[in-house]
C-alpha cells in the first residue's frame, strides 16, 4: 500500500499493521480510540485502525496541555488521526507501543449517547442487534479477515489449478436441493426462487469448459435454529467434467489443506488474536481419511453400545449434528464419509454401480465437532435414469428439460461438491455459531441490520 502525507503532521500515514516497518520513526494513523486508561499523569489510549490495535503513551510531560486533556476526554470509538513515535515493545501484543506526539479528533463520541458496545460482556441478542457496530471489536475483525482469507485461498487455489470461474444465476426456476427450503419472490408474474446452490448450471458449464467453479451467495429457507445454519450463505462449487468420486475426493481434501494452510500462513496473528489452537489446524494435511456411510453407521453402534453417545443411530437416515460429532472426534483431520444411501440424498447423485442402494457421493465432516463442510457427488450421466430420479422426487420436469439436454447430448461422468464458506470459518476460528463468520448473518429470526 503507498503511503502518503496527510493529517497533522509529515509523518507518513502507515497502519497499525505496519508499524514494525517504521521502528523507531514518527507515523500517523487513521483510526478510532478502543479504550482508555489514565495513571496520574500518564494516559493510556489504545487504538485501532483495522488492521490491530496499538497502545499509546502520553504523559503529560511530553505533551501540550491541550493534547493531553484531548486524549484524557476522548470517548471510546470517536475517530482520530494521531501521530507518535513507534518503539518495540516485547510485552505489547503487536510487539509495538506509540508514543503519542499530536492528535487531531474527526469526531469525538458525545458521552451522552456512548458507543453501545463495551468492554464488558454483552448478551448475543443485544450483540447481533448492533452487530454494524460488533464488527469494530479485534475479535469481530479478525475473522472477518480469516474469512477473506478463506475466500482468497479457494478462489486462487481453484484459478491456479485450472478452474473456470463460471458464476451461476441467483434468480432460478427450479429446486436444486429440496424443496422444503426454498425461498420464492415474484418473478413478473411467475414464481421463481432464491438459488439453493449453483451446481445445475455449473454441471452445464463443465461440459462447455471443462473444469469450473461458481462462488456465490446461495439461500435456503432453513426453518431450524441450529449452530451450523444460515438462511443466506457463500458457496464455493467446482465441477469436473470426467471426474469420478475418486477424483473428486481427492480434490476435497487437497482444497481443504490449501485453505488451511494458507490461513495459518498469512493470518498467524489474527488466529492469535481470536486465541486459536492453532496445532490443531497445522495436522490438517492430505490425506484425509476416508470412511464409508456403513463403517460410520457401525462406529456410531459401537459409541451407542459401550454408552459414548446417547442417541441411537437408526441405519439408513442422514446423519444429525450429534453423529457427525461423534464421527469426526474420532480423527484429527477432516474425515470423508462416501456412499450414503441414495434415499437419503439429492435425486442427481449417480448410484454406485457395485450396490444401486447407495449414491456415489461424500461429505467431509471437519474435526472438533463442526460437522459437514462439504458435500458432493458424482452426478447421474443417464438421461432415462435422471429423468426418473425428477419425476420420483415429484420435481416439475420442465423445469428441468434443460438439465436433462446436459444427457442428451454428449453426456459424460462428471462430479462436483459446495463448500459452504461459514462452516470452513466456523472451525478454522473455532467459533460456537456461524453467526459470527459472515458480516451480517441472515438466519430463523433476523434481517436487522
Ligand atoms: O450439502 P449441500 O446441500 O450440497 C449442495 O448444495 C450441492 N448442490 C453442492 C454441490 O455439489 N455443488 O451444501 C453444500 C455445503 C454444505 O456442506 C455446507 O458446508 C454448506 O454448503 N451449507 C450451509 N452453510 C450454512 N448454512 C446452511 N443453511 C447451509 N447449508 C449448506
Ligand atoms: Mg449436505
Amino acid at each position: 500500500m503507498s503511503e502518503q502525507t496527510v493529517g497533522v503532521s509529515a509523518a507518513p500515514v502507515t497502519t497499525i499493521a505496519n508499524l514494525g516497518t517504521h521502528e523507531g520513526a514518527s507515523v500517523t494513523l487513521h483510526a478510532w480510540l478502543y479504550n482508555l486508561r489514565a495513571s496520574g499523569k500518564l494516559l493510556f489510549p489504545i487504538f485501532r485502525d483495522g488492521t490491530g490495535t496499538v497502545q499509546g503513551i502520553v504523559p503529560k510531560a511530553a505533551v501540550s496541555l491541550e493534547i493531553f486533556e484531548t486524549i484524557r476526554h476522548l470517548t471510546q470509538e470517536s475517530s482520530v488521526i494521531v501521530t507518535g513515535k513507534v518503539r518495540s515493545d516485547v510485552r505489547a501484543p503487536g510487539g509495538f507501543e506509540l508514543d503519542v506526539e499530536n492528535i487531531e479528533v474527526i469526531q469525538r463520541v458525545s458521552e451522552d449517547d456512548p458507543f453501545p458496545i463495551t468492554l464488558k460482556e454483552h448478551g448475543v441478542d443485544f450483540l447481533m442487534e448492533h452487530r454494524h457496530l460488533w464488527i469494530r471489536t479485534p475479535r469481530q475483525s479478525a475473522i472477518l479477515r480469516i474469512r477473506a482469507e478463506t475466500i482468497k485461498a479457494a478462489r486462487d487455489y481453484l484459478d491456479d489449478n485450472g478452474f473456470i470461474l463460471t458464476d451461476s444465476p441467483i434468480l432460478t426456476p427450479a429446486a436444486c436441493e429440496g424443496t422444503s427450503t426454498l425461498f420464492p419472490v415474484k418473478y413478473f408474474g411467475e414464481e421463481a426462487y432464491l438459488t439453493q446452490s449453483g451446481q445445475l448450471y455449473i454441471e452445464s458449464t463443465a461440459l462447455a469448459l471443462g473444469k469450473v467453479y461458481s462462488f456465490g451467495p446461495t439461500f435456503r429457507a432453513e426453518k431450524s435454529k441450529t449452530r451450523r445454519h444460515l438462511t443466506e450463505f457463500w458457496m464455493v462449487e467446482p465441477e469436473i467434467a470426467f471426474c469420478g468420486l475418486d477424483g473428486l475426493m481427492e480434490l476435497a481434501e487437497n482444497f481443504v489443506s490449501f485453505i488451511v494452510e494458507r490461513v495459518l500462513t498469512r493470518r498467524a496473528s489474527e488466529l492469535k488474536v481470536i486465541g486459536r489452537d492453532i496445532a490443531k489446524l497445522e495436522v490438517v494435511k492430505a490425506p484425509f481419511p476416508r470412511l464409508s456411510y456403513d463403517d460410520a453407521a457401525k462406529m456410531l453402534d459401537e459409541a451407542f453400545t459401550k454408552g459414548l453417545i446417547e442417541q441411537k443411530f437408526e441405519y439408513g437416515n442422514d446423519f444429525g449434528s450429534p453423529d457427525e460429532t461423534y464421527i469426526s472426534s474420532q480423527f484429527d483431520r477432516p474425515v470423508m464419509v462416501h456412499r450414503y444411501p441414495a434415499a437419503v440424498k439429492a435425486f442427481y447423485m449417480e448410484p454406485d454401480p457395485i450396490d444401486a442402494k447407495y449414491a456415489l457421493c461424500v461429505d467431509v465432516l471437519a474435526p472438533e465437532g463442526y460437522g459437514e463442510v462439504i458435500g458432493g457427488s458424482q452426478r447421474i450421466s443417464s438421461y432415462d435414469l435422471l429423468k426418473q430420479r425428477i419425476e420420483d422426487n415429484k420435481l416439475p420436469l420442465e423445469a428441468f428439460q434443460w438439465y436433462l439436454d446436459l444427457r442428451r447430448y454428449g453426456s459424460v461422468p462428471h462430479s462436483g461438491f459446495g463448500m459452504g464458506i461459514e462452516r470452513v470459518v466456523a472451525w478454522v476460528c473455532a467459533l460456537d455459531h456461524v453467526r459470527e463468520t459472515i458480516p451480517f448473518a441472515r438466519t430463523l429470526n433476523r434481517i436487522y441490520p
